[in-house]
């Protein structure tokens, strides 16, 4: 069975500044934020995509059609700064219609000797990790959750004062609370088992 994706779930870029990149974004593209997430520290899920995530905020904007826009800022992340700069991707997502179409993508890449790197349920999404011939990460991934700006999914409880503005009551309205691990379960790949024992 092929994969069978319907266009870009997200791609995701580095911040420089979380609060500035989300001015320029809602202010003069007019994406409005559907994902806020404050990612836990260390890293939730280590080696699912590039970079050290630990304490990162992780926004999506609406931009249009379905499709979203994702952006890391990475406090611990030293390479940030010059990746930011030059547009450098830190992945991208496909997205797929249902989990039955993420499991038969799952089937497919290891029939066709790609390995998963990781495969975690961000409760808003559920998603798996692979590598392109260059190293490049891709993700498929199939919405769980709305993500839309008349049902955002909130999960970060301090957002930057522009985010926070931006929102207005719906950060009250749709803050999402979970433990300290945040929302991410890592279900295979990374250090799941590792971590399955802590
Ligand atoms: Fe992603």
């Amino acid at each position: 069975m092929a994969i069978k994706t319907k266009g870009v779930h997200h791609m995701a870029f580095l911040s420089r500044d979380m609060d500035e990149t989300v001015r320029f974004y809602t202010d003069v593209m007019n994406f409005p934020v559907v994902v806020t997430l404050q990612l836990p520290d260390p890293d939730p899920f280590p080696g699912a995509v590039p970079g050290d995530l630990g304490g990162a905020k992780h926004y999506f904007f609406d931009i249009g059609n379905g499709d979203r826009l994702a952006f890391f800022w990475c406090p611990k992340d030293e390479l940030v700064p010059t990746f930011a700069k030059i547009g450098a991707g830190n992945h991208i997502a496909f997205a797929v219609e249902s989990g039955a179409e993420l499991e038969a993508a799952k089937r497919h890449l290891i029939a066709k000797g790609v390995p998963i790197k990781s495969e975690i349920d961000h409760t808003f999404c559920r998603s798996i990790y692979f590598e392109d011939p260059n190293g490049i990460t891709l993700e498929l991934s199939v919405y769980q959750h709305p993500c839309t700006p008349e049902q955002p999914f909130l999960q970060d409880p301090e957002p930057t004062p522009a985010t926070r503005k931006h929102l207005g009551d719906k950060q009250e309205k749709f803050l999402l609370r979970f433990g300290e691990r945040g929302n991410a379960t890592v279900l295979s790949g990374g250090n799941a088992a590792e971590r399955a024992n802590i």
